[in-house]
């Protein structure tokens, strides 16, 4: 059978970043930027280098390091947004221009408050504006699942006369139904006399949880690039799942006559690692990449799958890189195996990180009998701070229990200078927190607070994650240890750091 090429652009640098509780920082979205390049997307969408500064460097940054996949940035149907994107994009080796402008009547009259003839007027003068700039363009039309059909087939031909080379037909509010969705791009393609000139391509949202079904309904008719995120994340209910999409397309071959290039190997890590980096857990029944997504609980299962795992297994754990739980390293392992052993993880140390993460090994090696991948990448992801460490956490002793105050005393370091001081508080953690915000003289309020152990065993690490209200700025951390409380402490730091290295301006951090 021969498989046409599906493309996969993956926006969860862009759309799954709008998500609340999902942005990350330069160096955090380069850490995904290099996944997503391992799990050989074809497009990333980096950013919408006009929405903050902080975008614009992402993208640039993105662009100039990242090599192999398409770059993409967002620009509204204006020159400054456009002029922006490519300054950003230009150092990419394969940038593109994605330009979008919504064409249904109630954005037109409501949002952007344009008539169909000024929107196709913008439509064709961006796209004209952007392919003087750069020859890859792609033009979405938000809201097209809601948009009169024949305007929407008007505005698809005059982009693409205009030089437009993807033309993205979104379902932005997640409204659309699979046939209905099908037909609508059987529809552009039959109507549509130019459509042979673009690749078609859908970016479909998730309200009503037949995100993936619509991609995979605007496959079949047509479309030949799908927009899609990892784990599912974006704007409210999220966008399609780039692991379900491509699990499906891969499990389901025998009705479905296409291919992706991407590295199945690679889609746990790329879930785990945006989860690590965010916080943002997947539910334990998330298809793909869920903890239970390959576990069996009932004995018939269990006896069925030992027996012949397609009994009840349609894809192997293997496919999607789940490698279960490792006993890996003791104590008495050398620095080179440990570092053989992250490199099997994803990562690369230099020698700096190695002597740090190796000592911090050894000590986690001496309180706990058995390490697990998940510990060695909890223990990284702590140490790798990818914020500047404006405050560091030195010690921190707490005395609690149910008949006595929770007092904690904390020691605080700031650039070569160390403070102690002491505070009671609500429990251990409130103590804790207390005795941090006496020492910084900053005070953070608690939106979101949660522990969860990262492998098995009582003396697992534990990872804390925390949202905190800096006066009008929200900020999340993590942190982990053995000890919850030195992580909440920890994580609750982080979280202040960024707000620091953020938000305030540096005479005000000076003042400390
Ligand atoms: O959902 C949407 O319509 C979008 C466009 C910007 C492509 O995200
Ligand atoms: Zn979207």
């Amino acid at each position: 059978m021969t498989r046409e090429k599906i493309r996969i652009f993956d926006t969860t640098l862009r759309d799954g970043e709008q998500s609340p509780g999902a942005s990350l920082n330069i160096k955090e979205k380069l850490q995904m930027a290099r996944q997503l390049a391992k799990l050989r997307v074809d497009i990333i969408e980096a950013g919408f280098p006009i929405a903050s500064p902080g975008d614009f460097e992402a993208v640039k940054e993105i662009s100039k390091t990242i090599k192999g996949p398409v770059i993409a940035g967002l620009a509204r149907a204006k020159k400054e947004d456009i002029d922006l994107a490519w300054k950003a994009l230009k150092y990419a080796q394969k940038p593109r221009i994605h330009i979008f402008l919504a064409t249904s009547d109630i954005h037109m009259k409501y949002k952007l408050e344009k008539t169909k003839s000024e929107v196709l007027n913008d439509a064709v003068k961006s796209v004209k504006l952007a392919k003087k700039i750069t020859e890859d363009v792609e033009f979405s039309a938000e809201d097209a699942s809601r948009s009169d059909r024949k305007f929407l087939a008007e505005v698809v031909e005059a982009t693409i006369d205009a030089g437009a080379t993807t033309i993205n037909i979104p379902d932005t509010v997640g409204y659309a139904m699979p046939v209905e969705f099908g037909e609508l791009i059987k529809y552009l393609k039959r109507e549509v006399p130019n459509i042979g000139k673009a690749i078609l391509s859908v970016h479909c949202h998730n309200d009503l949880g037949l995100a993936v079904a619509n991609s995979i309904a605007a496959i079949e008719n047509g479309a030949r690039q799908v927009e899609c995120t990892v784990n599912g994340i974006g704007e409210r209910a999220g966008n399609a799942s780039l692991e379900e999409i491509v699990m499906g397309l891969y499990t389901r071959r025998d009705i479905l006559p296409f291919k992706t290039d991407v590295n199945t190997v690679e889609i746990c890590n790329s879930s785990r690692l945006f989860s690590r980096l965010t916080g943002l857990q997947v539910q334990v029944n998330k298809a793909v990449v869920g903890k239970n997504a390959f576990a069996h609980e009932a004995g018939i299962h269990q006896h069925g799958v030992l027996k012949k795992a397609q009994t009840y297994e349609i894809m192997t754990p293997k496919i999607v890189g789940i490698k279960g739980s490792h006993l890996v390293l003791g104590k008495h392992s050398g620095r080179h195996a440990l570092m053989r052993r992250y490199k099997e993880l994803g990562y690369e140390l230099g020698k700096e990180e190695l002597d740090r993460v190796y000592a911090i090994f050894i000590d986690l090696a001496d309180k706990k009998k058995v390490i697990f991948n998940e510990d060695l990448e909890a223990i990284i992801d702590d140490e790798i701070q990818t914020v500047p460490e404006i405050f560091q956490l030195v010690s921190l002793q707490v005395v609690s229990g149910n008949k006595t105050f929770p007092t904690a005393t904390v020691r605080l370091k700031k650039s070569g200078s160390v403070f102690q001081d002491s505070a009671t508080g609500d429990g251990p953690v409130d103590a804790s927190c207390n005795a941090i915000d006496k020492l910084t003289k900053i005070k953070g309020k608690f939106l979101d607070y949660s522990i969860r152990s990262v492998s098995i065993g009582r003396e697992a690490v534990g990872e804390a994650f925390v949202k905190v209200k800096f006066g009008d700025k929200v900020h999340t951390g993590k942190a982990a240890s053995t000890d919850v409380i030195f992580a909440s402490a920890k994580a609750y730091l982080n979280a202040l750091n960024k707000f620091l290295s953020k938000d305030k301006s540096k005479k005000e951090i000076e003042g400390f």
